[in-house]
């Protein structure tokens, strides 16, 4: 809900557990009042002070007023070079070559519905009863740019998204250096700031700490969101836990580089600014032209972080995700990657799928290594046809074979890169993104082709549809496998290079979105060398993404578990593989490697022609439960109920009904030990007053469960795994 009060100049976005307000300060700035747990009917701009402090500037048309220094004034969208010394929201450089900013306000509108972003990935309302826009109109009138600030506002999902467009109305082009989706500023500094860190195979750990004095934060300028640092943090109260505190989330629907900073000022004063990565970012305006930020959505949760997570993955699943599935059940896939690499023909990959099937695997995905000459990752990318010798008669011959086992056919694509030892890159080897003069980085062996290039993309494009068109696939895997390095685009003058990276993404955006309208009823599933891209921007075309090419179910827990902060267990793809791991050695039960693989999106990726007949056996029951269990993954409340970067007794997690009549339990033990601990697990978000059966015997009341808990039994050997089901009587 808006909430207009014309008299103080004040705008309210109301959400069910939320308010946020902002307030028309003096001078047309625009100051904001607050954003915390829901408060009705208040003026909360009272809370805002401004004093005479030493040091301070203040702008000019304050007169001889000195109390009015932007420095220590809540801002809505900071300015730049105009007495905030804090973090800038925006700045550009005018056609005198100044690089400053400075916003006023000039006006409002309000509309039903949600607003989108042409080319960008945004938050949507299937109707307007589902969310509501608050337009904000600013300027900056010696630059001649007005500045269109917008808040979309879900009150269900207690999410408020924010966006960003500058538009130049001058008669010269204006340069963009700066222009963040997001500032938020708090009237206090108590706050610790989660950040969710780590690299290729080790994905998303959480890192809290108390904001410090000064700037602080994560980026990445990778040209992807990066496997270092993801573009979603969390600021908090100092004591905030899962279930106590006010939890602030703030994720970019974006997959680029990215920078997420906060700040605490000299007066306790906390900021926090997120957006594009100025680094070597600079867009020209052109007279009449408008730019759009990336948009910045936020959750505030009153009570702990298990509550703002259960809200993004509402939000995300109902307002972000568009699945071809929508609410019915994803297949159950079996992929060949740690099976095989790129080691197989079509008899090996039918062997796979022959032993797959009887178990109930639903979806073949055949992995890199089908097309072009692609025997090693040193050649290959960029030539998108099957190469013959190893599939003869190609998709035409193959998919049929799968189909006549009863399964659905996927195929892997990585349409960003290309390997010099390629049929593209030798016709087109100005195709990639290089620096004149300096022959480009590799990584992986390959080289990124210039997709801010609409030739390029087109080139590529046109293999994709025609091999996708060549047969009947119901799933492309979308993989991406190296930073950007190099980036200069040679199709772009010298004033515009600060936009390729930009221009990049946006041409990913582009070929997503034509794939998607192109195959209809085709399932994309997001992938970045396992889960270097995984945000928010990327869960609008891809419902899924590979959440790490680390398939150990030990270290999956930690993965999982961080990557649950922001985004849904439906989105994480999971997978059971071989044991010992193959990157960390690790050997797991099969039985325990299920548990964590059916709390994402649950798959096979190993040669079942090398199972035994009792894994084969477990596997079966694995397919059953998760047959009886998966709207619980797919569509219930997400509870952590521990943590396992702290617990080694053992880690556990809970999928609830949103009528909590139903729950699924999940639990996996660490090393055992002898005297083992008595391990007790109190569950969440049931019903005190239902009575649940547990597996089918024992009954508990909700009550009982929550409060004195369910004794585990005692693990007799490492890593072992056991699920509950809570029936409601
Ligand atoms: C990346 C992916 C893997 C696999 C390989 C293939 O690393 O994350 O799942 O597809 O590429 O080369």
């Amino acid at each position: 809900m808006i909430i207009l009060d014309r008299q103080n100049g004040l705008f309210t976005l109301q959400t069910r557990n939320s308010t946020y307000q902002i307030k028309i300060g003096a001078h047309g700035v625009l100051l904001h009042s607050y954003y915390g747990p829901r408060v009705d009917g208040e003026d909360l701009s009272r809370l805002i002070r401004s004093a005479d402090r030493g040091a301070s500037v203040y702008p000019n048309d304050n007169g001889p007023d000195r109390t009015f220094s932007l420095d220590m004034l809540p801002q809505e969208y900071s300015s730049c070079g105009v007495s905030d010394f804090r973090l800038p929201s925006i700045e550009f450089e005018m056609p005198s070559g100044s690089r400053s900013a400075d916003l006023r306000y000039t006006g409002f509108e309000v509309r039903r519905g949600k607003y989108a972003i042409q080319g960008l990935p945004a938050f949507w309302a299937a109707d307007e009863a589902e969310a509501d826009t608050l337009v904000l109109f600013m300027e900056d009138k010696t630059a001649q740019a007005a500045v269109e600030l917008y808040y979309g506002v879900f009150e269900d999902c207690d999410l408020i998204t924010r966006a960003v467009r500058v538009v130049n109305r001058g008669a010269e082009t204006l340069r963009l250096c700066r222009c963040a989706s997001l500032c938020l500023d708090f009237s206090h500094s108590d706050l610790d700031m989660i950040t969710f860190n780590g690299r290729h195979l080790m994905e998303r750990c959480p890192d809290r700490g108390p904001l410090r004095p000064g700037v602080q934060g994560v980026g990445s300028i990778r040209g992807t969101s990066s496997h270092q640092h993801n573009p979603f943090v969390v600021l908090c109260d100092p004591e905030a836990n899962e279930d106590y505190g006010t939890a602030y989330g703030a994720v970019l629907v974006y997959s680029g580089s990215f920078e997420a900073l906060a700040e605490r000022n000299q007066f306790e004063l906390s900021r926090l600014v997120m957006g594009i990565n100025p680094y070597q970012f600079g867009w020209n305006l052109g007279p009449g032209e408008a730019f759009d930020a990336p948009e910045a959505a936020l959750v505030c949760s009153p009570c702990g972080f298990g509550q703002m997570s259960r809200q993004f993955h509402k939000a995300i699943r109902e307002h972000l995700i568009r699945d071809p599935y929508q609410g019915a059940r994803r297949p159950i896939l079996i992929n060949n990657w740690e099976a095989t690499t790129f080691n197989f023909n079509a008899e090996k990959l039918l062997s796979i799928a022959k032993e797959a099937a009887p178990l109930g695997l639903e979806l073949f995905v055949m992995d890199d290594g089908w097309f072009g000459q692609r025997n090693d990752d040193n050649a290959g990318l960029g030539d998108w046809y099957v190469n013959t010798d190893k599939l003869p008669g190609g998709l035409e011959a193959l998919v049929p074979q799968i189909q006549a086992l009863g399964m659905k056919f996927g195929i892997w694509v990585e349409p960003e890169m290309v390997n010099e030892d390629s049929g593209l890159y030798r016709e087109h080897p100005d195709w990639v993104l290089q620096v004149p003069g300096r022959a480009p980085c590799r990584g992986r062996g390959q080289l990124v082709l210039d997709f801010s290039r609409k030739d390029v993309r087109d080139h590529v494009y046109g293999q994709l549809r025609a091999m996708l068109s060549s047969a009947d696939i119901s799933y492309v895997k979308w993989d991406m496998n190296r930073s950007l390095s190099d980036v200069y685009s040679a199709a772009l003058p010298r004033e515009r290079q600060g936009e390729v990276f930009h221009r990049y993404v946006l041409g990913v955006y582009e070929m997503l979105e034509q794939m998607r309208s192109d195959f209809p009823g085709l399932f994309i599933e997001g992938c970045c060398g396992g889960g270097g891209r995984f945000d928010a921007g990327m869960l609008y075309y891809t419902p899924q993404i590979w959440c790490s090419d680390n398939t150990d179910a030990i270290d999956r827990l930690r993965i999982q578990y961080g990557t649950s902060f922001c985004y849904p267990p439906d989105a994480m793809g999971a997978h059971v593989s071989a044991v010992p791991n193959g990157s960390t050695g690790r050997t797991v039960p099969m039985e325990t490697r299920g548990v964590v693989a059916m709390s994402g999106t649950f798959g096979y990726e190993m040669d079942l022609g090398e199972t035994t007949q009792d894994e084969k056996n477990v596997i079966k029951e694995q397919v059953a439960q998760y047959k009886r269990c998966w709207e619980l993954v797919q569509k219930g409340d997400y509870y952590r109920l521990t943590d396992p970067f702290r617990n080694p007794l053992f880690n556990a997690w809970e999928h609830v009904t949103p009528d909590r009549r139903c729950a699924l339990v999940s639990v996996v033990t660490g090393t055992t030990y002898a005297a083992p601990a008595y391990m007790t697990l109190r569950l969440k978000g049931l019903d005190p007053a239902l009575k649940y059966r547990v597996n089918g015997q024992d009954v508990y009341s909700g009550a009982l469960l929550m409060s004195a808990g369910f004794p585990l039994p005692q693990p007799q050997d490492d890593y072992l795994a056991f699920q509950l089901l809570l029936e409601a009587e």
